[in-house]
């Protein structure tokens, strides 16, 4: 229950004890004293004042129940939902092991000023799944984000294809576990879900409204959205652009999956990965993936720690992978300033990779395979091989009469079929509540 409410309720009951008060010493003053006066005249002004507070508040309440309600902080959805721990409370937790092989917290982080609650992330959710939010009422951020073990919060498709059939030219990322990277988007140029959202609605090649403002003007035209944007948010004219981003936000912030086989191995369950899926992890970490991949939603680029997000892609240029699958045409992050002809990307999370192909940002390839192959040379400068010739590097130092024996130099097709089966392991359980009420169809 609302504290407000509780509050107003605690008022009554001052009220009700000061009348029985002044009852008892109404009663009390037909056997008259001196004292009693006393008695009767404290009485009789607690309740008063007591009444007059109620009255004063009803009123207040009844003339601005916006802000008045916006005083009292929605304490209990704060207690539902806690926020995930950070890097630093991950890596002192005692007895869990290194850093480097974490679970995913089982709820995600919120800002401050946009503290999640149950009616929030039951509008969010409509709004996510509502078409009428595009120009032509045709799309829905579910339309190119579909939260289904088959998609795993993506399209399926190279590039998302927008309102008219317009192709776009990125790959549309998975929205599951996005609360956890620190910024957005392939070339992480929104700062937050709330900045995110706003973008597919404006972006002529995706839902096509004209503008923020217009986008305001249609919600605030369908009946239901009056009463449970009010339910969401304590505020006389709830329908703004920032209370949809906000409302969006929060409902994302439950799209994520911290329950992969992963996650139940490095907490504890040793049978929850097979004898395969063991070699590609120690794989993934001995070949180098986890440089970049990092913590425990598979990418530097999450609020986990403040790395750095972005990294040079392909970081050896000029491969026949780059050429084959044209990797530098957009070079993210990179491009406005063009100065450089290396693309800069920020470093996207592995969970799930296995429901999101095609991959890469321009949804290039459509093995996951060829995309872990594609990352080990192009990322690490590894060679691939599939053959058992013995490709130790060894050098004679003349000067320490020693060798200098590396192992291993190439990756071979089994070893990358091992690591494949590791990225496999990151297929978490889908949210449960992914379909709104009375939604029973993506279409
Ligand atoms: C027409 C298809 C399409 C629609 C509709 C769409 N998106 Fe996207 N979404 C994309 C593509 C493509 C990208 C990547 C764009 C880029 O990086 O430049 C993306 C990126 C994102 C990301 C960033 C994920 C990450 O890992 O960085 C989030 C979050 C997201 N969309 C949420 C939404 C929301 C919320 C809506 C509805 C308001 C929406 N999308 C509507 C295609 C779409
Ligand atoms: C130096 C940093 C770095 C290293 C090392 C690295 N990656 Fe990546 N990885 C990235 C970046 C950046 C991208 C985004 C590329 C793009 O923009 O298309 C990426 C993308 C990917 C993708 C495609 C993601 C998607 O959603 O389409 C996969 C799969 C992947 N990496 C796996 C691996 C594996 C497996 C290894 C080890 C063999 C590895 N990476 C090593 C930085 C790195």
């Amino acid at each position: 229950m609302n504290t407000g409410i509780i509050e107003l309720l605690a008022f009554g009951m001052i009220a009700i004890i000061a009348g029985v008060f002044l009852l008892v010493s109404m009663i009390r003053e037909l056997t008259s004293t001196e004292r009693h006066k006393w008695f009767l005249g404290i009485g009789l002004s607690t309740g008063i004042i007591a009444f007059s507070l109620k009255i004063g508040l009803i009123i207040v309440f009844s003339m601005f129940p916006g802000p008045m309600l916006a005083l009292f902080p929605e304490r209990e959805y704060e207690q539902v939902l806690i926020p995930g721990p950070s890097e630093r409370e991950l890596r002192s937790a005692p007895g869990k092991g290194s850093y480097t092989w974490k679970a995913l917290p089982e709820s995600a982080p919120f800002p401050r000023d946009n503290l999640p609650s149950l009616e929030k992330i039951a509008l969010g959710k409509r709004l996510f799944f509502d078409k009428r939010l595009s120009a032509d009422d045709s799309l829905s951020c579910a339309s190119c984000h579909e939260i289904s073990v088959e998609k795993g919060g993506s399209d399926g498709l190279p590039a998302s294809i927008g309102i008219n059939g317009q192709h776009g030219n990125r790959n549309a990322p998975t929205v599951l576990n996005a609360a956890f990277q620190q910024v957005l988007f392939w070339d992480g140029r929104a700062a937050s879900l709330e900045d995110q959202a706003k973008g597919p609605l404006v972006n002529p090649i995706e839902m096509g409204m004209p503008s923020l403002e217009s986008v305001v003007e249609k919600v605030r035209k369908i009946p239901e959205y009056k009463e449970i944007f009010s339910q969401a948010f304590a505020m006389e004219r709830p329908i703004t652009i920032d209370n949809i981003a906000k409302a969006i936000a929060t409902y994302e912030r439950t799209l994520i999956t911290p329950d992969s086989p992963y996650d139940r191995f490095v907490r504890g369950d040793s049978s929850a990965l097979s004898e395969k899926q063991i070699r590609g992890m120690a794989l993934f970490e001995s070949t180098g993936c986890i440089q970049c991949h990092s913590g425990p939603n598979f990418s530097g680029a999450s609020v986990f720690g403040d790395n750095t997000p972005y990294r040079i892609f392909p970081a050896v240029p000029h491969t026949e992978f780059e050429i084959q699958h044209h990797l530098s045409e957009d070079l993210g992050a990179a491009y406005p300033t063009k100065d450089s002809d290396r693309g800069i990307w920020r470093i996207p999370s592995l969970r799930n990779i296995n429901r999101t192909s095609p991959y890469f940002h321009n949804g290039s390839v459509e093995s996951l395979k060829e995309a872990v192959r594609i990352m080990a040379r192009v990322q690490l400068n590894k060679k691939l091989s599939n053959s058992n010739v013995d490709d130790k590097s060894i050098q004679w130092s003349e000067t320490d009469s020693q060798f200098s024996v590396s192992e291993h130099q190439a990756l071979s097709d089994t070893e990358v079929d091992e690591i494949v089966a590791f990225l496999q392991s990151l297929d978490g359980e889908l949210p449960t509540h992914f379909l709104p009420k009375g939604v029973t169809s993506f279409q």
